[in-house]
C-alpha cells in the first residue's frame, strides 16, 4: 500500500486542539503524526490512554515478548490488555525464531488492537544476545523471515522499528527499509541512531529523508524530539510522515498536541497528573505498580521551582492512596 500522508489543518476535539494530519498505514488512518513511542516500563494502558485523551495520533505498547505470549507466561499476557478508547493502538512484539513470532502474532491479532510493530531496534544486552531488537540489523535474512511470518499471521497491518545500522561502518537503513517493505510491512519507524550510538550521539536527520525516499511505506522519524515544535521541523525537513516521541513525553503527554505552552504552568501539570493516577487506579492494583507509578509522577514536576524536593516526597510515599493525597495536597498559586 502506497503512503498517502494528506495534510489538513483544523481544530481537535480533544482537551488540547491539535494541528491535525491524516497519516494512512494500511487501511488505518492516523489522525495526528505525532506519536507515542514503545518504552518498556512506560507505555501501559493507562500511559497509551492519557497519551490519546492529549491528542497523540497512535501509541505502541511496552515491547512484549513473543516467546511469553506463546508459552503464557501471566507478565506477558497482562501486557496485551487494552480498551476500545485507547485504540488506535499499536502493540510491539520482540523475538527472534520467526515461527515464534508468527504465532505470537496470530495470538494478538485476538486482540482489538490496530496495528502490530516489531522490534528491531532496542539495544539492550538482554535482547540483543538472544539475537532480537537490534541484532536483528546484523541478520537481515532472519529479519525479512520475521517481517513474513508476522504479516502472515496477522490481522492488521505490520510495522517495524529499527535504526540505522549496527555502527557507523555499517549505515544500512536504506537497504533494510527497503527489504521491510518487500517483505510486507506497512510503516517503518527510524530511529536515527546506530546501535552502538545507544541514546546518545546527534540524530541523523538526513538518512530519515533517504530513508522516505527509498520506501514508498510510510516512514515515522524517532529520536531526540523535546517538544511539539521539534517534530513539526522533522515533519518539514525530512518529509517523514510521522514523528513517534518517546521520553520527552513522560510527565507531559500534553506533547503530542500543538497550541500548548511548552512549559505549561503547575496547575496544568497537575491536572493531567491526577489524570493519569485515576487512570492507574480504574486499571491496575495500585499497590504492586507503586513504584513505577513514583517514577511517572516525579516526571511531571520536571523543570518546576522545587522540583526536586517534590520528587524526594513522592518517593517517600508508601501506599498509591499517600501518593495521591500528596499530589492532591500540592497548592498552586
Ligand atoms: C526507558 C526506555 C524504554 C524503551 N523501550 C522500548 C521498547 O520497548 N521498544 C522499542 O522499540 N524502543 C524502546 N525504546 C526506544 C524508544 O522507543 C525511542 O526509540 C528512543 O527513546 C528515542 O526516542 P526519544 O528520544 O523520543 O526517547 C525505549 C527507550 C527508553 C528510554
Amino acid at each position: 500500500m502506497d503512503s498517502v500522508a494528506i495534510f489538513i489543518i483544523q481544530e481537535s476535539h480533544l482537551p488540547c486542539p491539535a494541528t491535525l494530519y491524516l497519516m494512512q498505514i494500511g487501511s488505518l488512518t492516523i489522525e495526528n503524526p505525532f506519536v507515542l513511542a514503545p518504552l518498556a516500563g512506560y507505555t501501559d494502558l493507562a500511559f497509551r490512554l492519557l497519551c490519546r485523551e492529549y491528542g497523540a495520533g497512535l501509541c505502541y505498547s511496552e515491547m512484549i515478548s513473543a516467546h511469553g505470549l506463546v508459552y503464557q507466561q501471566q507478565n506477558t499476557l497482562d501486557m496485551i490488555r487494552t480498551d476500545p478508547t485507547e485504540r488506535p493502538v499499536a502493540m510491539q512484539l520482540f523475538g527472534t525464531e520467526p515461527e515464534i513470532m508468527g504465532q505470537a502474532a496470530a495470538i494478538l491479532s485476538k486482540q482489538p488492537i490496530d496495528l502490530i510493530d516489531i522490534n528491531m531496534g532496542c539495544p539492550v544486552k538482554k535482547v540483543i544476545k538472544k539475537g532480537s531488537g537490534a541484532a536483528l540489523l546484523r541478520t537481515p535474512i532472519i529479519a525479512e523471515r520475521i517481517i513474513k511470518e508476522v504479516v502472515k499471521n496477522s490481522r492488521v497491518p505490520v510495522t517495524v522499528k529499527t535504526r540505522t545500522g549496527w555502527n557507523h561502518q555499517q549505515i544500512i537503513a536504506e537497504d533494510f527499509a527497503k527489504m521491510v517493505e518487500e517483505a510486507g510491512a506497512s510503516a517503518i519507524t527510524l530511529h536515527a541512531r546506530t546501535w552502538t550510538d545507544g541514546f546518545s550521539g546527534q540524530v541523523d536527520w538526513e538518512m530519515i529523508k533517504k530513508v522516505k525516499e527509498k520506501v514508498a511505506i510510510p516512514v515515522i522519524g524517532n529520536g531526540d524530539l523535546l517538544c511539539h515544535d521539534d517534530g513539526l521541523a522533522m515533519l518539514k525537513q525530512t518529509g517523514c510522515d510521522a514523528v513517534m516521541i518517546g521520553r520527552a513525553s513522560l510527565g507531559a503527554p500534553w506533547i503530542f498536541s500543538a497550541k500548548v505552552n511548552p512549559l505549561p504552568s503547575m496547575h496544568f501539570r497537575l491536572k493531567a497528573l491526577s489524570r493519569h493516577l485515576e487512570l492507574i487506579a480504574q486499571l491496575f492494583q495500585t499497590d504492586r505498580i507503586l513504584a513505577k507509578t513514583k517514577n511517572h509522577a516525579g516526571k511531571y514536576f520536571k523543570g518546576m521551582p522545587g522540583s526536586s524536593g517534590m520528587r524526594q516526597k513522592i518517593y517517600e510515599t508508601k501506599t498509591f492512596q499517600e501518593l495521591r493525597d500528596l499530589i492532591a495536597a500540592v497548592k498552586t498559586p
